[in-house]
This record gives C-alpha cells, structure tokens and sequence, in this order.
C-alpha cells in the first residue's frame, strides 16, 4: 500500500527506536562479540531500526558504577565505527537492577541513557515489596525519568495493585516485542498500549538465536491490532525523549 503524502513525511523526520538492548558486547549476557554485534545491528537495521539504546545489565549490588561505566565504555568504543557503518545511532544506557537503596543511591544518575535523566529500571523477579515500590518514587524525587523495563514480564507474577501502582506513577513502560508474538501474551500489552499506559518497544535482543532483534515482528502484530497511529506515537515519544540528545555535550556521548 502506497503511503499518503502526510505518513511519508512523518516517517523521514522520526525513526524507530529499539529502547532495549544487549547489543553491546562482552558486557553482560548480551552480544558476545564484536561479529555477533555487527550482525544483530545489521538484522536491526534491515527491520527499520535507526536508533538502539544499548542496555547492558547494571546490578548495583554486585558490580561499582564506576566499573561499569568503564566497562560499558570499552564496549561502546568498539562498536561505534560499525554502528556507523550499519546507519545505526548508539546510545549508551543500562537495564538497571532495582534493589534497595537505589532511589537515593549516590552517582545512580550515572546510568540514565547518557544525556538524558532516562533509567531503564528492571524490577526484581522475587515478589515485590511497598519498599520496592518506594525506590521509584526516590528517583522521581530526584528528577530521574524510570522507563519500566518490560513490564508485560511481570504482570502474571506479580500482585495486581502494585502492577496498577506502578502503572499510576509518572513513568514511562516499555514492553518486549515478544510478547506480542503469540496470543497467549498480548492481550494485556495490547490494552496497556491502547489505554496509554505502555509508551516504548524494545527488543531485549541478547544474541541471533533465541532471543533475537524481533522488534520488526512485534510492530506487525501492533500494526495489525491497534493501527498505525499507534506505532507513530511510540515513534514520535521515543524521538522527542532521545530529541535532547541534540545539545553540544550530548553530541559528544552518543556515537553521531
Ligand atoms: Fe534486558
């Protein structure tokens, strides 16, 4: 189907965001090696994908930012020059574990999306806690911007008032494609994404078999059930968030 004048525009000034990432390599779970992050960037890239915001896991409790960041460093380094090579834009962020004490854990800022106050926040897979709940307030107190990091995960696992709590605080959700591969996961996705309260895609790639760069697979499905404007706002949203990242000393922390 040919694309109006309007979609047309739309689509040259706003690019797709893969929000969620291991496509870093040697960091964590994630790309293994360099190779292994040039394909996965390639397979992006022939999905529509123009912008990934590398996640590397970030557990406080086990590893210094200061490590991490140096490490997360090393890691960026190397892939710029092939990011480049694929038209992707890198940006640097983390999947940053909740535990205690993070709200108000010194230097946390260190590991928003470098030149924003963005933290992808992934919530515990133990039952959560009021206290939990408490940590995200700590980083809002202080200006950090939580984006949940696949809620769907844990929407079946997790009680439901501390699901519509964190739904009712001032964060932005993101959701894993995967989850709206197959029928039997994306009927609450698909209603958080309708109702406005699921914001960002991601695809949690973390390798090129099981748990691949599908976030091309997961529009589809949102394409198909809800509609285009739909992909357009989460386009439009992750541009604007990523839109700051503009300024003379951004310019310097992202690979453009
Ligand atoms: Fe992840």
């Amino acid at each position: 189907m040919e694309r109006s004048p309007d979609e047309a525009k739309w689509k040259d000034v706003v690019g797709v965001v893969d929000f969620h990432s291991h496509i870093l390599p040697g960091i964590d779970d994630g790309s293994k090696n360099i190779q292994m992050t040039e394909q996965m960037l390639r397979q992006g890239a022939a999905q529509g994908i123009d912008t990934f915001v590398a996640t590397p896991h970030f557990y406080p409790e086990r590893v210094s930012i200061e490590r991490f960041l140096r490490r997360r460093e090393e890691a960026f380094e190397l892939t710029v020059p092939v990011a480049q090579s694929c038209g992707i834009r890198l940006f640097r962020g983390a999947e940053v574990a909740l535990c205690p004490g993070l709200g108000r854990g010194e230097g946390i800022e260190q590991v928003c999306v470098v030149g924003t106050n963005l933290m992808l926040v992934e919530m515990p897979f133990r039952p959560w806690t009021s206290r939990d709940l408490k940590e995200l307030e700590y980083l809002l107190d202080r200006d950090i911007q939580p984006i949940m990091a696949h809620l769907e995960r844990f929407i079946p696992i997790q009680p439901k008032k501390y699901i519509e709590e964190i739904l009712d605080l001032p964060v932005y959700v993101q959701l894993n494609a995967e989850c709206f591969l197959q029928w039997r996961t994306r009927g609450k996705p698909l209603k958080l994404l309708r109702e406005g309260r699921a914001h960002l895609l991601g695809s949690d790639c973390h390798n090129l078999t099981n748990r691949k760069v599908n976030l091309a697979q997961g529009r589809q499905v949102v394409e198909r059930k809800l509609g285009r404007s739909y992909l357009r706002e989460i386009d439009r949203l992750g541009d604007e968030l990523l839109a700051g990242v503009g300024t003379e000393m951004a310019q310097q922390n992202t690979a453009w």
